[in-house]
């Protein structure tokens, strides 16, 4: 099949699983990419590109829930090197501040652009003439030039759903000339954060010598590309009719007296990923508990770690150091049948969620660094009785709309503590001024005016600039 609109991502929005019978089938996940998307892939009758997760090498285009879905397949070594490689150990930490050391291996490069051709490869086949194909994060950097190369006459967006770093981190990266070259193929490249833009800006202009004007890069062969921030959201009215049925105010209730009616519930809830801050955030409530401020019968901390990414080597021993400080902290304060850490390392579905995020009182938010975080604004959207506390990095991308937080740095762990204490001691009327105006934000921004912003911008990006240039500064192809 042909389509009009084809969405390229590293993984399609559906998970492999076993089902009753015994049988394999999908289930449509539940990230937010999947309800950003949905929406506009289905008025637009739409195919999404992806890889399974797996490295089943037999799979034909397939409908799962009124998706088109076109399956891609890795092999196990292009998921060592294309996905736990350069994706996952040398991008992700680079774009993330460094939190972790990137490692830089040609052998993983190599695998990125195989890998990447292909999806372009694969984009280029689906895509009707005159099509538009909007391709997403950090996976795919290469994705737009190779499929401008085959397909000229493509409209192409790209996403990225993560921080793009300063300059100075940037450069680091061997092959940093090839991924902007990469970016600069499609016609519009969204950021989180105008910060993100500019830096991006900023180096096409430095390092490949590209003359730009504000958010436009104007290209030799005559193309305009555009670079601008659209900050990415939830579906805040959906979430919040959830979050009102009877069923999760029920689950709510139930889940705080299994916690032993506490008169505070803190929650963190993220993927299991050293960028989360997860190990520094239970450190500090559990120094505010010896400082004597709450004891379990005042609070407990339910933390939900999604497991993530497990076969990467620092996710594996952030797991263990997390797991050995939920053991010392429950055997230093807990009581018989009252720990102080609920700790699950699990997923959960979006009922529980919603439970879980009505039944906390103050929702513990405090990454490193983040392109959004997503789970701030759910928290927010859950809030339909304008209480609850939100403690928020100063890092995550959240922080430049929910401004109401009790912003923190994550670094500062007395900050965070005294963050922790205050949200704990808030007055109602206090709860309710802040959480009042973070849910007008959210409500004004959410996901469908994000995914309607990028794409009518990507429609109206100047075509060919008659801009007279000077010819490019011609270097080392990899500098
Ligand atoms: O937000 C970044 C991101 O890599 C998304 O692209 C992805 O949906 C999510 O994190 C989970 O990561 P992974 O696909 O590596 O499990």
């Amino acid at each position: 099949m042909q389509a009009d609109l084809v969405v390229v991502a590293n993984r399609l929005p559906v998970d492999r699983v076993t089902l009753g019978d015994g049988s394999r089938g999908w289930r449509t996940s539940p990230g937010g990419l999947v309800t950003a998307i949905e929406p506009v892939l289905r008025v637009n009758d739409g195919v999404w590109i992806g890889w399974t997760g797996g490295t089943d090498t037999d799979l034909e285009p397939f409908e799962h829930d009124g998706f088109h879905l076109v399956p891609m397949s890795l092999s196990e070594e292009e998921i060592e090197d294309y996905y736990e490689g350069f994706s996952n150990g040398t991008l992700w930490p680079l774009y993330h501040d460094l939190v972790a050391k990137p490692e830089f291996h040609r052998e993983w490069w190599d695998s990125y652009q195989r890998v990447n051709r292909r999806f372009a490869e694969k984009a280029a086949q689906v895509a009707a003439e005159g099509a538009t194909v909007w391709v997403h994060d950090y996976q795919l950097q290469l994705v737009p030039a190779y499929l401008r190369e085959l397909r000229p006459d493509l409209k192409i967006g790209f996403y990225l759903h993560i921080p793009f770093p300063p300059g100075e981190l940037f450069q680091q990266l061997p092959w940093r000339r090839q991924i902007i070259e990469g970016l600069l193929g499609a016609d519009l490249v969204g950021f989180q954060l105008a910060g993100g833009a500019a830096n991006f800006i900023r180096l096409v202009r430095q390092r490949v010598g590209h003359k730009t004007h504000k958010d436009l890069v104007y290209l030799p062969d005559g193309r305009t590309v555009r670079a601008a921030p659209y900050p990415i959201s939830i579906d805040a009215a959906g979430l919040e009719q959830l979050a009102q049925t009877p069923a999760v105010e029920e689950r709510a209730k139930e889940i705080r007296e299994s916690l032993g009616n506490p008169r505070k519930i803190f929650l963190g809830v993220d993927r299991l990923d050293y960028t989360k801050g997860i190990f520094a955030r239970l450190r500090a409530f559990s120094e505010v508990m010896a400082d004597g401020h709450f004891d379990v019968e005042d609070a407990v901390f339910v933390q939900v770690a999604v497991p993530s990414r497990e076969q990467v080597e620092h996710y594996r021993m952030l797991r263990d150091e997390i797991e050995r400080l939920v053991g010392r902290i429950n055997g230093d304060y807990g009581r018989i049948g009252q720990p102080a850490i609920h700790y699950l390392h699990s997923s959960y579905p979006r009922e529980e969620m919603a439970a879980l995020y009505r039944v906390a009182d103050i929702m513990v938010v405090t990454p490193y660094r983040d392109g959004m975080n997503l789970v701030a604004k759910e928290y927010v959207a859950c809030r339909f009785e304008d209480d609850g506390a939100l403690v928020l990095s100063e890092f995550a991308g959240a922080a430049e709309e929910l401004r109401q937080a009790w912003l923190v740095n994550p670094y500062d762990l007395n900050g965070m503590k005294a963050a922790l204490l205050a949200a704990y001691q808030a007055q109602p009327k206090e709860l309710s001024r802040r959480m009042r105006a973070m849910r007008r934000t959210i409500k004004q921004h959410d996901v469908a005016a994000w995914a309607a912003s990028f794409m009518t911008e990507l429609a109206d990006v100047p075509g060919n600039h008659t801009k007279r240039l000077r010819p490019v500064r011609q270097s080392h192809p990899s500098r």
